[in-house]
């Protein structure tokens, strides 16, 4: 069997079982108990998957102890200094950087499926005004299936290409005009003469009225954000993504998933949460009363944009846009009181036995709601952002499954409820 390195040996009820010992790239090792039920009669319980490995993966590696996040093999750190999002993404998607044919290719794919239905842009006038971007979205994205042809697992390759870019480019122009729908202004349709986010900015904050400056430092900053959000292995959303993709649902009903688990507070609706907090703890002044009621267990307070399932240890990410956000606010002359009062609960949290014990330190979110308040970008923007970096990071999940042999996800349980002779 590929992968296998050795055996252990489980004791059960007096009999000895062989369990294979899988090794990574990187050498993580695992148990494989895909085969423990059929020789024993015995399940592994992991709730909310604390311990398990849900499949093999060739794209993105996260190293939760000493914070290195790479994509297809290279460092964040070095994506962010050399690419733009729209070649990471086909990184993540296809597996390499693109030379400049595919490049080019890649680009018109994009260019050319910038554009929504219009039918479908009338959708955008029936949700009701204050409706969160989010549940937009991922209504939207569900519905492309009704308008594109439909994609699935059975689809040739060529027109899961065009799928997928058209998705890339298509939800970007979503969510501006869902942004335009919001705040009663016409919307802007995408340029051709435009690199990806410098578009998606134009699509934003142009107007007839109030042409849109589109800044050098500010296309590239949302280039880095975006890279930085782009992928990051099994976490909830992506989960949800391989989980419904298993079933053989068509790609936009899987992604519409992807986004509605990347809502919660707990994941990408962090970024949101961590700036109403930032203010909430502004207006009181009193950093350490909000250190004390993050501890406390009776409280539902927790320290948003802290703590990390897999980070033991600062977040890559959370690196890279601390050091951006002093940059791009300097040089934009902001001066955002919300930053001096993050940097100063980071340092209390740092400084505290509790967060130090338990090994939480400021994640993705923590910093990434201040830069695009200095952007310009509405809050309830915050977790759209989120998706949009996110899409090619899916969108890889799902063909990588495709391309396995991959079986219907379905845990087992441990039924712990009523018998007959009990009642
Ligand atoms: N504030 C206070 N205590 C915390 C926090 C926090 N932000 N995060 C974890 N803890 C405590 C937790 O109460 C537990 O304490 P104890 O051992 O005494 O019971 C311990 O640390 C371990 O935490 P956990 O909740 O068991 O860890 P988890 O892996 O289940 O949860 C998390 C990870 C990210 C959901 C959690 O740290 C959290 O809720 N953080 C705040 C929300 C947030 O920033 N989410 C964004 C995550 S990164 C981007 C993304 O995934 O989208």
């Amino acid at each position: 069997m590929e992968n296998v390195c050795g055996y252990a040996t489980l004791k059960i009820e007096d009999k000895d079982v062989q369990l294979p010992i899988v090794v990574g790239t990187e050498g993580e090792k695992a148990l494989d108990i895909s085969g423990l039920r059929k020789n024993t009669g015995y399940v592994t319980l992991d709730p909310s998957f604390m311990n398990t490995a849900a499949c093999y993966s060739q794209i993105t590696y996260v190293d939760g102890e000493h914070g290195i996040l790479r994509y297809r093999g290279i460092p964040i750190e070095e994506l962010v200094k050399t690419e733009s999002f729209v070649e990471v993404a086909y990184l993540l998607v296809h597996g390499q950087l693109p030379d400049l044919e595919q490049r080019k290719l890649f680009s018109s794919l994009l260019n050319v499926n910038s554009l929504l239905h219009e039918d479908m842009r009338h959708f955008f006038d029936h949700f009701p005004r204050g409706a969160h971007p989010m549940h937009i979205l991922s209504t939207m994205i569900n519905a492309l299936a009704a308008f594109y042809p439909n994609v699935d697992t059975q689809s040739l390759s060529e027109d899961i290409d065009l799928s997928t870019a058209r998705l890339i480019s298509i939800v970007r122009t979503m969510a501006a005009f869902a942004y335009k729908k919001s705040i009663g202004e016409p919307v802007v349709y995408p340029r051709h003469d435009l690199t990806y986010c410098a578009n998606f900015l134009n699509m934003m904050f142009d107007s007839s009225v109030a042409p849109y400056e589109i800044k050098p430092e500010t296309v590239r900053l949302l280039n880095i954000l975006f890279i930085l959000h782009a992928d990051h292995e099994q976490n909830c959303s992506t989960t949800a993504v391989r989980t419904i993709g298993s079933a053989q649902v068509n790609l936009y009903a899987t992604i519409s998933a992807g986004i509605s688990a990347l809502s919660g507070p707990l994941h990408g609706g962090a970024n949101q949460e961590v700036v109403a907090m930032l203010r909430m703890i502004a207006e009181d002044g009193n950093i350490e009363k909000f250190i004390r009621r993050a501890k406390d267990k009776n409280d539902p307070f927790r320290l948003m944009g802290f703590g990390h399932r897999v980070y033991k240890t600062y977040d890559p990410r959370a690196v890279i846009i601390k050091k951006e956000c002093h940059a791009f606010l300097k040089k934009a002359h902001i001066n955002d009181p919300l930053l001096q009062v993050a940097l100063a609960v980071e340092q209390a949290a740092l400084n505290d036995e509790y967060f130090v014990e338990r090994h939480l330190y400021p994640n993705v979110d923590f910093y990434t709601g201040i830069l695009y308040r200095a952007m310009g970008i509405p809050e309830n923007m915050f977790t759209v952002m989120f998706a949009l970096a996110r899409l090619p990071g899916w969108i890889a999940h799902w063909k990588e499954m495709l391309g396995g042999n991959t079986k219907i996800v379905r845990p087992r349980q441990i039924y712990v409820g009523k018998t007959p002779n009990k009642a």
